[in-house]
């Protein structure tokens, strides 16, 4: 596999996108709106520089990387020659379905088709093509230049010839891909949002404030950083969505969003991304919190 197409240019598209292009790959990134475009290359720039401040990258290492990625808003354009699509648009049932039905009428016909999507059955996306065996989940978690884990998902018609490419070429970009069944949420998902949910709970409660809350959980339970913090780098929007497909797959109220999230959401505070979240990401705060994220 060579040429690669990463779809949406978002916290993930970008990410992925220059995880490919660091480690060599053509990739073609692909977004509905210019603007995406061009804030996600900036943000892989300022990515980059960030690696080559610790001495892991070269300025000319940097040059390559932004040279092997080109933008476009038509996908008919973008994936004539691919060798893998990497779809990493919007969290949205049916937006995901269509743009397969558009990959899978593209796409050359050897091609696997990939998504990022946190929750969304695998199975049904991939009976939205004709090309169902070659349809499978890659799962990066965020930012993706630097987390390891990559969830392999098989949808129920994926075939091992598939499943075995991705496994293989997930460790090609240095990450750690584990196998993973297609069930609402899949495994990093199913466990992490009911935490992040019973957080938002404790909050709505009145339990403990929004630093206290992730005070406990850093310091108490030894993570890296708390879950609202955590909610607002994965996004509220994509928080609530993952949520929401969970509580009708398993028709389970366990899994039901707390209104707090779902007020949050509908005021259009999605966190970093939209600059306040749990946390204000005013520019000069955000540049600080992402900069610490990175030093993990
Ligand atoms: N945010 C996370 O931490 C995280 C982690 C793992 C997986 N995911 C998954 O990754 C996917 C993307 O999430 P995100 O957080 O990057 O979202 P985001 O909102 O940051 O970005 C989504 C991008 O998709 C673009 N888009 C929408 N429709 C499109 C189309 N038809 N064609 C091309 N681009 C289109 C939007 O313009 C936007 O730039 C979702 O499926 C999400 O569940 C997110």
């Amino acid at each position: 596999m060579k040429n690669i197409v990463v779809i949406g240019a978002g916290t993930m598209g970008n990410g992925i996108a220059h995880t490919f292009a660091q480690t060599g790959f053509k990739v073609n990134l692909v977004d509905v709106s210019e603007e995406a475009l061009q804030k996600g290359i900036s943000t892989i720039s300022k990515n980059l520089d960030r690696i080559i401040a610790k001495g892991n990258l070269t300025e000319e290492q940097k040059a390559e990387t932004l040279g092997n990625i080109t933008s476009f808003t038509q996908l008919s354009e973008a994936c004539e020659n691919a060798d893998l699509i990497v779809e990493a648009a919007t969290e949205n049932q049916d937006l995901k379905l269509k743009i397969f039905k558009q990959m899978d009428e593209l796409a050359p016909e050897k091609c696997i088709l990939a998504t990022n999507t946190s929750s969304i059955s695998i199975t049904k996306i991939a009976a939205a093509t004709k090309r169902p065996e070659k349809v499978i989940g890659m799962h990066f978690m965020n930012p993706v230049p630097i987390m390891k884990l990559v969830e392999i998902i098989k949808g129920y018609s994926t075939s091992k010839k598939t499943f075995d490419a991705i496994f293989e070429m997930s460790k090609t970009l240095g990450k750690v891909p584990v196998e993973v069944n297609d069930y609402p949420g899949f495994v990093a998902n199913r466990i992490l949002m009911p935490m992040i949910n019973e957080a938002i709970e404790t909050l709505y409660n009145g339990v403990a404030g929004v630093e206290e809350i992730d005070t406990v959980m850093k310091l108490g339970m030894a993570h890296p950083m708390g879950p609202l913090q955590l909610a607002d780098f994965i996004g509220l929007d994509v928080c609530l969505a993952i949520l929401n497909v969970m509580y009708d797959g398993f028709k389970n109220p366990k899994y039901a969003p707390n209104p707090l999230l779902v007020n949050m959401v509908m005021a259009g505070k999605l966190g970093v991304k939209s600059g306040e979240g749990f946390y204000d990401y005013s520019e000069s705060k955000k540049a600080e919190k992402v900069a610490k994220m990175f030093q993990r």
